[in-house]
C-alpha cells in the first residue's frame, strides 16, 4: 500500500464496491470512517458464503453443518487471539460492540469484583460508551467516578491522572486508546504501569484505536482491552472484549441463557468455562465470518503501511484545513490517529457537515458521543473528517475545497 502510487490505491479501492457510489451526482468521498468503516468485498463474500455453505447454529447441533460453523465461529476467535497477541484463545469473549463489551466489564468486574468505596477512573475525553456504564455502576453499586482531564492540546494530563490514582481506591482504570473526537493516541503503556503501580486494573477502550496501530496486550500489559468490528471494516453486530484469563474466571456472567451455562435447575446454574460463560444466546455466526475477513484484511495489508498511509493523510489534513480562514483544528496532540475534528467561525457543525454533503463528502458533525469533552473545549459541537485505509489525499483536497465553499456561504 503505498498512497504515492495511484494505481496500487486504485486496486486497493476497487475491494470497497460502496465507494464507487454517486452521491448528489458527485463521486461519493467518505470521511467518517471513525463512525464506521467501510467494507471489503471479502467481508460480504465471506457473510454471504456463510449463509450459503456452512450455516447453522454454533456449539449446539452433533450435525456437520453446526460443526462446520462451529469450527468457523471458534476460527475467528483465534484470528481475534493473534491480532491481539493474546496469550489464550479462551479470554477472547464476543459481544454486540464496544459498549458491550465495556458493559460486561462494569456489570461483572465492576458488581462482582469491584467493592463499594473503590472507585473507576476515566478520562475527560471518553465516548459516552465508556462514561455512562461507569455512572450506572456508581448508582447502583456504591463504586465513585473519578475523571482525568485533558489539556488544552487535547492530551491526558498525566500528573493530574496518576494524582487521582493517588490514594490506592481506584480498582479500575478505563480510558480510550484513541479519543474518537481529537484522535488523541493515549499513551497506554505509561497509563497501564502507572495504574498497576498504583494497584489498579486497566481496561483500554480500543475502537478507535485498533482500526489505525497495531495492538499486543501482552506488550501493553493492560488488563481489558474492547473493540468493535464495523469500523475494523468489518460488520456491525460483533465486537470483542479480552481480558486476562485469571480475572475473566473470577467474573460472574453478565447476561444469562443458553450456551452460558454448565448445568441447570430450578434451584441453581453453574457456568460455563470462559469464554462461554459470558456468551449467552445465540452468537453473531455470520458476523464472525465477517470480522475474520476483515482481520485478514488488515493484516495483509499490515499495519505498518496502514500507519504510515494515515499519518501522512492525517498531517495533509492538519496543513489543509488550518489554512482555510476560521476553521480551528480542536486537538493538537503529539500522537494522533486519522481523526480530525474542527470548527468553522459563525457556521454550525451541523450546516458545515450539511453543506459538505451536497458536495458529496461525508462527515459527521455533533457532539460525537462525547459530551462532556465537548463542554471542556467550550463548544457544543465539531465537524470531523476521519480516515481509513482507503481514503486518498484527492478526498482531503475535495473536503478543503468543500469547505472553502462552505466558508464562503456563510461569510
Ligand atoms: N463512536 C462512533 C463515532 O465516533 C460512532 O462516530
Amino acid at each position: 500500500m503505498n498512497a504515492h502510487d495511484a494505481s496500487a490505491m486504485a486496486r486497493l479501492r476497487a475491494d470497497f464496491p460502496i465507494l464507487t457510489q454517486r452521491v448528489y451526482g458527485r463521486d461519493l468521498v467518505y470521511l467518517d470512517s471513525a463512525a464506521s468503516a467501510q467494507k471489503p468485498r471479502s467481508v460480504i463474500e465471506a457473510m454471504r458464503a456463510t449463509m450459503e455453505t456452512q450455516y447453522a447454529n454454533v456449539h449446539r447441533g452433533l450435525h456437520w453443518m453446526s460443526e462446520r460453523a462451529t469450527d468457523a465461529y471458534e476460527a475467528t476467535r483465534d484470528d481475534v487471539a493473534r491480532l491481539l497477541n493474546a496469550p489464550d484463545r479462551a479470554e477472547i469473549v464476543f459481544t454486540r460492540n464496544s459498549t458491550e463489551a465495556i458493559n460486561l466489564v462494569a456489570h461483572s468486574y465492576g458488581r462482582g469484583v469491584l467493592r463499594p468505596g473503590q472507585a473507576v477512573l476515566i478520562s475527560e475525553m471518553e465516548h459516552h460508551s465508556n462514561i455512562v456504564p461507569w455512572q450506572m455502576l456508581r448508582d447502583a453499586h456504591g463504586v465513585g467516578l473519578r475523571v482525568a482531564p485533558v489539556t488544552d492540546a487535547g492530551e491526558l494530563d498525566l500528573a493530574a491522572f496518576e494524582a487521582l490514582l493517588a490514594d490506592g481506591r481506584v480498582g479500575l482504570v478505563a480510558i480510550t486508546h484513541m479519543s474518537n473526537v481529537l484522535g488523541t493516541v493515549t499513551p497506554a503503556e505509561r497509563l497501564v504501569r502507572i495504574a498497576h503501580a498504583h494497584g489498579a486494573k486497566v481496561l483500554l477502550d480500543g475502537s478507535q484505536a485498533i482500526v489505525h496501530r497495531r495492538v499486543d496486550v501482552q506488550a501493553l500489559d493492560v488488563d481489558f482491552y474492547a473493540f468493535t468490528g464495523h469500523k475494523l471494516y468489518g460488520p456491525t453486530g460483533i465486537g470483542v472484549l479480552w481480558g486476562r484469563r485469571a480475572l475473566l474466571d473470577t467474573m460472574p456472567p453478565f447476561l444469562g441463557g443458553g450456551d452460558m451455562i454448565s448445568s441447570v435447575t430450578f434451584e441453581r446454574s453453574s457456568w460455563a468455562q470462559v469464554p462461554h460463560k459470558f456468551e449467552a444466546g445465540t452468537p453473531a455466526i455470520i458476523e464472525a465470518a465477517g470480522l475474520s475477513a476483515a482481520i485478514r484484511y488488515v493484516e495483509a495489508i499490515g499495519y505498518d503501511a496502514i500507519g504510515a498511509h494515515e499519518a501522512r493523510l492525517t498531517d495533509h489534513a492538519l496543513a489543509r484545513l488550518a489554512a482555510i480562514e476560521g476553521v480551528d483544528i480542536v486537538g493538537h496532540a503529539q500522537d494522533r490517529g486519522g481523526v480530525v475534528s474542527f470548527t468553522l467561525a459563525n457556521a454550525h457543525a451541523h450546516d458545515v457537515a450539511t453543506l459538505l454533503d451536497r458536495q458529496g463528502i461525508a462527515v459527521r458533525a455533533g457532539h460525537h458521543c462525547a459530551e462532556p469533552l465537548m463542554r471542556r473545549f467550550g463548544l457544543d459541537s465539531t465537524a470531523r473528517a476521519s480516515f481509513g485505509l482507503y481514503t486518498t489525499e484527492a478526498e482531503i483536497d475535495a473536503l478543503a475545497a468543500g469547505l472553502e465553499r462552505v466558508r464562503e456561504f456563510f461569510a
